[in-house]
């Protein structure tokens, strides 16, 4: 590892490297990845272990804090989450400006960023508490705005948090209860969700990660901060893979036509791209994906779904993909979106909200790097170089001499 500042101090060299594939642009302790040997470690911990083992909270704590929490300390964290999972009254009139059909993701982007305009006590960025309680506050606010984005755009009433139920339950009954019907949140459901939201908690310095360090390393308050990354997330190569992904389960339909997609992916004069696929770290299996795989056999079997036509197509393509020289010499995996598309729908989740759940699942990796670089002495403001290939200077002709 070169340290590219120093030598730009005394030299004035710098690198050329689009997409970032080879430039660190910060230490952190918080999560590591070998991408040749598929390993995830959330501050060293596998997350394997933790998705077997612990739950989401305790995944926030050890994200957060460093160290996986006591069990006082747990429930301690667990009632300061809960505390603050109400949001402010004028975010129910916030939300009704929006159209009914506006993309679920579009309204997580403003309402996040507008909390900012409701908690101004949390945009001290220089003060450690309100710092905690900032990132309290956006742990907690997610499932309540994700939930009333998708309730909106159903057109049914807000449910409100009842928070003796734990997170994610919590998150599940303000998505499905109907005012006025009994609603028992499905315990296994419920759990496999956690799973998943561990799964996505956090993933080192992706694109969305990297645009809340950026865009905090200005000073910028922590929840404009995480509306950046949200923003970031929605693109179809980060988050939205994993709509991308069920869509294309969808429009292969059946497993006959699985061979046709392959050719269109592997020819170079078609963008077509096979979603779910692939990854800039991982070159071999992306471990979540083997969790997710069995998280999605465990969901549908609790909901007594036998054969599901997606799962046929998704299991088939990945057995024909992981046998094809073009894939094998690309090293393209399935990645955790490949199978969370078909969990997610089984759920009941429709598919605007896949990308919501992968927000409201990384907001506290998203504010645990934040909070790594406000605390770290060194930190300076992200300013990218460029290689300027524009015009030499010239002189202005004025407009009557432009012929
Ligand atoms: N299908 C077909 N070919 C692919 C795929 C794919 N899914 N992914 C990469 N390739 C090919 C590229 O065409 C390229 O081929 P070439 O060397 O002949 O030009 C080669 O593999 C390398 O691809 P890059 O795009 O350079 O790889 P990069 O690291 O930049 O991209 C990415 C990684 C964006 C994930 C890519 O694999 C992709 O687009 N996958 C589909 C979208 C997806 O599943 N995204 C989710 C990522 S995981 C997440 O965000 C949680």
């Amino acid at each position: 590892v070169i340290d590219i500042s120093k030598l730009y101090a005394q030299t004035g060299m710098f690198t050329y490297d689009p997409g970032f594939t080879s430039t660190a642009a910060t230490e952190s302790k918080i999560t590591y990845i070998d991408g040749d040997k598929g390993i995830l470690l959330y501050r060293g911990y596998p997350i394997d272990q933790l998705a077997e083992h612990g739950d989401f909270l305790e995944t926030c704590y050890l994200l957060l804090y460093g160290e996986l929490p006591t069990a006082a300390q747990k429930a301690d964290f667990d009632y300061r989450v809960t505390r603050h999972t109400m949001v402010h009254d004028q975010m129910n009139r916030f939300f009704t400006g929006f159209r009914r059909d506006a993309h679920p993701m579009a309204i997580m982007v403003a309402s996040v960023g507008a909390l900012s305009a409701f908690y101004h006590d949390s945009t001290d960025i220089s003060d450690p508490h309100q710092r905690m309680i900032a990132s309290m506050r956006m742990i907690a606010k997610m499932p309540t705005l994700a939930a009333m984005a998708y309730k909106y755009s159903i057109g049914q009433p807000f449910v409100y948090p009842q928070n003796e139920l734990d997170y994610t339950s919590n998150f599940l009954r303000m998505c499905f209860a109907v005012p006025a019907e009994e609603y028992k949140v499905n315990p296994v459901l419920s759990r496999a969700l956690d799973r998943i939201f561990i799964l996505h908690a956090d993933h080192e310095q992706n694109a969305s990660t990297s645009t809340v360090r950026l865009a905090g390393s200005s000073g910028a308050n922590p929840f404009a901060c995480i509306a950046a990354g949200i923003a970031c997330l929605w693109g179809p190569a980060h988050g939205g893979a994993n709509e991308a992904a069920l869509k294309m389960l969808e429009e292969i339909g059946t497993p006959d036509r699985i061979p046709e997609y392959i050719a269109k992916a592997k020819d170079k004069n078609d963008p077509f791209r096979l979603m779910g696929f692939g990854h800039r770290v991982y070159k071999n299996y992306d471990p979540r994906a083997r969790i997710m795989q069995k998280t999605t056999h465990e969901v549908l079997n609790e909901l007594g779904i036998k054969d599901d036509p997606l799962l046929d197509v998704a299991v088939e393509l990945e057995q024909i993909a992981l046998k094809d020289e073009y894939f094998i010499e690309k090293k393209l995996y399935p990645n955790i979106d490949f199978y969370s598309g078909i969990t997610l729908k089984a759920m009941g989740f429709p598919t605007s909200m896949f990308t919501v759940l992968f927000a409201l699942a990384r907001t506290v990796g998203w504010i645990a790097q934040w909070s790594e670089m406000i605390e770290d002495p060194s930190q300076r403001i992200g300013r990218p170089r460029q290689l300027y290939t524009g015009e030499t200077e010239r002189d202005y002709v004025t407009v009557a001499q432009r012929g």
